[in-house]
């Protein structure tokens, strides 16, 4: 068959001869023409701290590449990272993705190994090898070790929110917090609990889109680069034998990514990357699918936010597939990996080496995991909330709206002594939607007020348009959809009205007549929203964006496009 890359490379045209005189750089004579061009999409970046080890990863890739008869491309592609960029990284996980597309796209290259770790990047790079539908195998960077402060293990990103609700609590003094931040970070790698980079890495592999057996293992584990070397000859492989995205991902595929999650106890964020992945591929995947197939899940793994242990430790006591092996009969048998073979085919054999870590499903920390989706008055198209990492006493709760329009609104208010609220109150926290923010920021876990803390109040029900960081637990209900800023109910709340959440009848509501609610007009701080980017990214961003509940993808970069381009450079 012939290969993409022979477009550019084959044959005696002027045309050839430049694009193989460019490249060739001490490249061998029969580099090109026949060869397999393998992409290395490499976020690796000083900015992208979780991700700045790759360049060595990508090192081991090549050396896969070249062994199995390829040749190794670096493609530096836009990488986020999620502590450094402002205002959120997800504004720019559309933009990574339709720039990594366009690059696979007009570039010669046959097929691409996926390197990502921080939040946003697995996401982006999937959803543009969706798109461009070229082979693709994903190399998840890995977590980091276990760091400890005090002889206690230290979880990435959650003790961060622990500690700082200690500090406003009153209970933990403002240095030893700052004490232990040179803790905070062990090793290379992303974040340790099971926050979204962890959660996405481990679904990239449900997917099917990794070498089995890879999402999980540690960034300073030496079996990475074993396996990134093996990536990169599956990679080659993939190529010939045509094994494209739209050929393996299939809506069974994404059945077993929502199994995994729920069994995994992972992040919130899953849903609206996972939406946004099934969309660009044209397979029919909903909201409700993740609570009509998660909610029949046990929740197996004991990880930090929500459980005890870290990332390092799921790896030791068998990884993802000691966990799928104890769910195999929930998943599709069918489900297809990069290995050509289902993803059910490379379960044989696991087994739990520590059963505190992952349990079986007679020990399982919950019979029924996953993701619980809500509807009623306050989010008519859906909002979500992960029951697991939640308080069960407020799973059926009744309450005060005390209601927020922005997170400066937030910050000036919530710790101010005379504000209105109790521990019975709902807080609620608009203007934080795709649109609304822009980017949907990571800001729906907010901060209790510090009078209730002191008094200790530990966790309350918060309603929110926006996304909650993977490493961060409470009961929260977002995602609400459509959000204010798109004219969603929410923007119509005010303070004092009741707000009724009922997890086990799937409901969010605001007790006020649908009359009264189709009367009021929203907050004039949700329509100036809309108003406010007038140039670039932002711009288009806010024009084009879809809801939560589809994916927060634009709205023209839903389905694949393929990876054809008909017209010549010169
Ligand atoms: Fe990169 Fe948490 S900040 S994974």
């Amino acid at each position: 068959m012939p290969l993409r890359s022979d477009a550019w490379y084959a044959g005696r045209d002027r045309n050839a001869y430049i694009h193989r005189a460019w490249m060739r750089r001490g490249a061998p004579e029969d580099a090109f023409a026949g060869r397999p061009q393998i992409a290395i999409a490499n976020t690796a970046s000083d900015l992208t701290p979780c991700n700045s080890h790759l360049n060595e990863v990508a090192d081991s890739v090549r050396q896969g590449v070249w062994a199995a008869g390829g040749v190794p491309l670096n493609l530096p592609v836009v990488s986020l990272g999620e502590t450094n960029v402002r205002p959120t990284a997800m504004l720019w996980r559309n933009m990574a993705a339709m720039a990594t597309e366009e690059l696979l796209r007009a570039n010669p290259v046959d097929g691409v190994v996926l390197l990502g770790g921080c939040d946003k990047t697995i996401p982006a790079l999937l959803m543009a090898a969706a798109s461009v539908d070229l082979p693709a195998v994903v190399l998840p960077g890995g977590p980091m070790l276990t760091g400890t402060f005090r002889g206690t293990p230290l979880g990435c990103g959650t003790d961060v929110w622990r500690l700082s609700e200690e500090v406003r609590a009153g209970t933990l003094a403002d240095e030893d917090f700052l004490r232990s931040e040179s803790s905070m970070i062990r090793s290379r790698g992303h974040c340790n609990t099971m926050g979204t980079a962890s959660t996405m890495g481990l679904l990239a592999e449900a997917l099917g889109t990794t070498l089995p057996g890879t999402a999980g293992i540690p960034a300073a584990d030496s079996r990475l680069l074993a396996a990134a070397h093996e990536s990169g000859r599956l990679a080659v492989e993939l190529v010939r034998e045509d094994r494209r995205p739209s050929l393996l991902l299939s809506a069974g595929s994404f059945h077993n990514a929502i199994v995994a999650l729920a069994a995994l106890g992972g992040s919130t964020n899953a849903v609206v990357h996972l939406l946004a992945i099934a969309g660009r591929l044209g397979v029919p995947l909903s909201l409700d699918d993740f609570d009509r197939v998660g909610s029949n899940v046990p929740l197996l793994v004991d990880l930090q936010p929500a459980g005890r242990f870290l990332m390092e430790d799921l790896h030791r006591a068998g990884g993802l597939h000691a966990v799928l092996g104890e769910v195999r009969d929930l998943l599709d048998p069918d489900a297809l990996t990069v290995t050509g073979r289902p993803l059910v085919d490379h379960l044989a054999g696991t087994e739990i080496w520590d059963p505190e870590v992952i349990r079986t499903r007679g020990t399982a920390l919950q019979p029924h995991a996953g993701i619980a989706v809500l509807r009623g008055n306050l989010a008519p198209h859906g909002a979500i909330i992960k029951p697991a990492a939640a308080s069960g006493h407020l799973l059926a709760h009744r309450g005060r709206a005390v209601v927020f329009d922005s997170v400066e609104d937030l910050h000036a208010r919530i710790d101010d002594p005379g504000l209105d609220v109790d521990a019975d109150s709902v807080l609620v926290l608009r203007g934080c939607g795709p649109k609304g923010y822009p980017g949907m920021p990571e800001v729906a876990n907010l901060p209790l007020p510090r009078k209730l803390l002191r008094a200790g109040v530990r966790d309350m029900v918060r309603v929110c348009d926006g996304r909650m960081s993977g490493t961060a637990y409470g009961t929260v209900v977002l995602h609400v959809a459509p959000e204010a800023a798109a004219g969603g109910p929410l923007a119509k709340v005010r303070t004092g009205d009741l707000v009724v959440l009922d997890v086990a009848a799937r409901r969010i509501d605001v007790d006020v007549s649908d009359d009264e609610l189709a009367a009021r007009e929203p907050a004039p701080a949700m329509t100036a929203a809309l108003a406010a980017p007038t140039r670039g990214w932002e711009q288009l961003y806010v024009r084009t964006v879809t809801g939560a509940d589809t994916g927060a993808d634009l709205d023209f970069l839903v389905g694949a496009s393929g990876h054809a381009v008909a017209r010549e450079s010169h």
